[in-house]
């Protein structure tokens, strides 16, 4: 069995500032199963987020090549790639990213939709979600009447209830403080238990060092470690 979810190969990544190339990442070679559960480690400006984007189809790569499965992202078109990105990608952002005017079920849901699901149809699925994640008692509140960790709890919910074989974690914990990372950290490992989606953070925040089963050092855009 293939157990080969991506496969990075080459990538490199070079933005222009100006007149000047700045290169953000630099011959990353990489593979990520199935079911992983990972993060990239490393300071700030190491490229972390850069290589998120590429694997999340959110950006493209300057030179190498980008397996989804065997699929070749790098050779997709925008439509194509906006596809990949919905039907199998859930994002999770330090800031929550939330859509403010809309409820926790409204915010859960709204994948769904843009999936081209019914609301009928949805609705077992985003209350089964909202209540994994522990809010079924604030199903009805917008983001402003949440804490920071309940925020992040309604992400996890959104990125997936679409059933994403790939969810995407950038510093998930920064804005939190010590005790709801933890919780944060305890329910995406339990998560990824229980659903298939593989989970891949980036991070520097040491407790997630604890949870993870794959760590990967980046410094200056290159991967320095594996274990
Ligand atoms: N759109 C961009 N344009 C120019 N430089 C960028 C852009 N995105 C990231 N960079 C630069 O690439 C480097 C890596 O950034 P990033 O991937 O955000 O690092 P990290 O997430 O590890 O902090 C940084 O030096 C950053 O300034
Ligand atoms: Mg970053």
């Amino acid at each position: 069995m293939n157990n080969k979810l991506i496969s990075l190969k080459g990538i490199s990544k070079v933005f222009k500032v100006g007149d000047e190339d700045f290169t953000a990442l630099i011959d990353v070679n990489l593979e990520i199963d199935s079911g992983a559960f990972m993060s990239f480690v490393g300071p700030s400006g190491s490229g972390k987020t850069t290589l998120l984007n590429l694997i999340g189809g959110l950006d493209i790569p300057t030179t190498g090549d980008l397996f989804f499965k065997n699929i070749k992202l790098s050779s997709m078109t925008r439509n194509q790639m906006a596809q990949y990105r919905r039907e199998n990608i859930g994002f999770i952002f330090q800031t929550y990213n939330l859509l403010p005017v809309y409820s926790v079920y409204e915010n859960v849901l709204f994948p769904l939709l843009l999936n081209g699901s019914k609301e009928k149809d949805a609705q077992d699925r985003v209350m089964d979600i909202v209540n994994k994640v522990g809010l079924s008692d604030q199903i009805k509140k917008r983001p402003s009447q949440l804490s920071g960790g309940q925020c992040q709890r309604v992400a996890i919910a959104r990125a997936l209830v679409k059933d994403p074989v790939l969810i995407l974690a950038d510093e998930p914990t920064a804005n939190l403080d010590s005790k709801n990372s933890i919780q944060i950290l305890e329910l995406m490992s339990d998560l990824n238990k229980q659903y298939k989606a593989a989970v891949v953070f980036s991070t520097h925040d040491e407790k997630v060092t604890r949870y993870v089963r794959r760590e990967i050092g980046l410094e200056d855009g290159k991967i320095i470690s594996d274990k």
